[in-house]
């Protein structure tokens, strides 16, 4: 059954990149537990905005855990405390009445804060412009059985597909490390047979761009493991480092 619940909020607020924030307090009252995080932003934005004042800026967009907009540190989680949760999943049911809830950006050097708990992700999407293209085409579904793939393979590189780009593995990670992202997005084509003719090219771009980018090294953490909505393998970085150490031995494009 529904209930209602009332929270205290701590919320990064800052009003641009070059502006220094701060943690501010706000109320959110009568918040039905069948609400998820998202929706409980929205009830204290409308109240900010009837009130005068400048709501909260945060990322969204489908809303429905696909699309990788959303995200932020809650009480030190990356999109909160359940595993395997998108923040645009996260219900409140999950929190109880009187919790005070700490709020913050994604933060890392490569994702800087564009205002409140909205960061520039487009150091993704550079890593992604780095991948290149694939030159094998794929047909249409009734080419589907042309280029036979073993099922285990299938099932790994499905499993790679399912990254979301959200970058909580970046924010979780010590070292604001992308070799999880870059782990599942060179898996996802190097199962493949379809992935195979850039397979070198495409390792040794997007690990030479996102250290040019200023993501951090892998020092086995986890944290990027744990924290993934999409819960991203990291034997996909062990993938990513075979597939750069192969790059380096046996391809000429370096
Ligand atoms: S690996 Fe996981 S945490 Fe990282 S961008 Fe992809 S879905 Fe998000
Ligand atoms: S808003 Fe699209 S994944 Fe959360």
């Amino acid at each position: 059954m529904s209930e209602t619940i009332n929270l205290t909020l701590r919320v990064w607020r800052q009003k641009g990149p070059r502006t220094q924030g701060s943690l501010e307090t706000y109320k959110a009252i009568d918040i039905s537990t069948d609400m998820s995080f998202l929706e409980m932003l929205d009830v204290v934005n409308e109240e900010l905005t009837v009130d005068g004042k400048e709501p909260i800026a945060f990322d969204h967009d489908c809303r429905e855990g696909i699309c990788g907009m959303c995200g932020v540190v809650v009480n030190g989680r990356s999109h909160g405390p359940e595993k395997g949760t998108t923040l645009c999943q996260l219900h409140m049911r999950h929190f109880s009445d009187g919790d005070t809830i700490f709020i913050e950006p994604w933060r890392s050097k490569a994702f800087p804060v564009i205002k409140d708990l909205a960061v520039d992700r487009g150091a993704f999407d550079t890593l992604i412009q780095a991948g290149g293209f694939v030159s094998v085409n794929a047909g249409g579904a009734q080419d589907a059985n042309c280029l036979p793939v073993p099922q285990e393979d299938a099932e790994k590189a499905m499993d790679a597909a399912a990254c979301i780009g959200c970058g909580a593995c970046v924010a979780s990670c010590p070292n604001a490390s992308a070799m999880l992202f870059v782990g599942a997005k060179v898996s996802q084509l190097a199962l493949l047979p379809q992935g195979k003719p850039e397979a070198a090219q495409r390792a040794l771009s997007m690990v030479r761009t996102m250290d040019e980018l200023g993501f951090g090294n892998c020092t086995n953490e986890r944290e990027c493991e744990a924290e993934c909505p999409k819960e991203i393998s990291i034997s996909n970085i062990a993938r990513l480092n075979r597939e750069y150490f192969k790059a380096g031995l046996f391809s000429s494009v370096m």
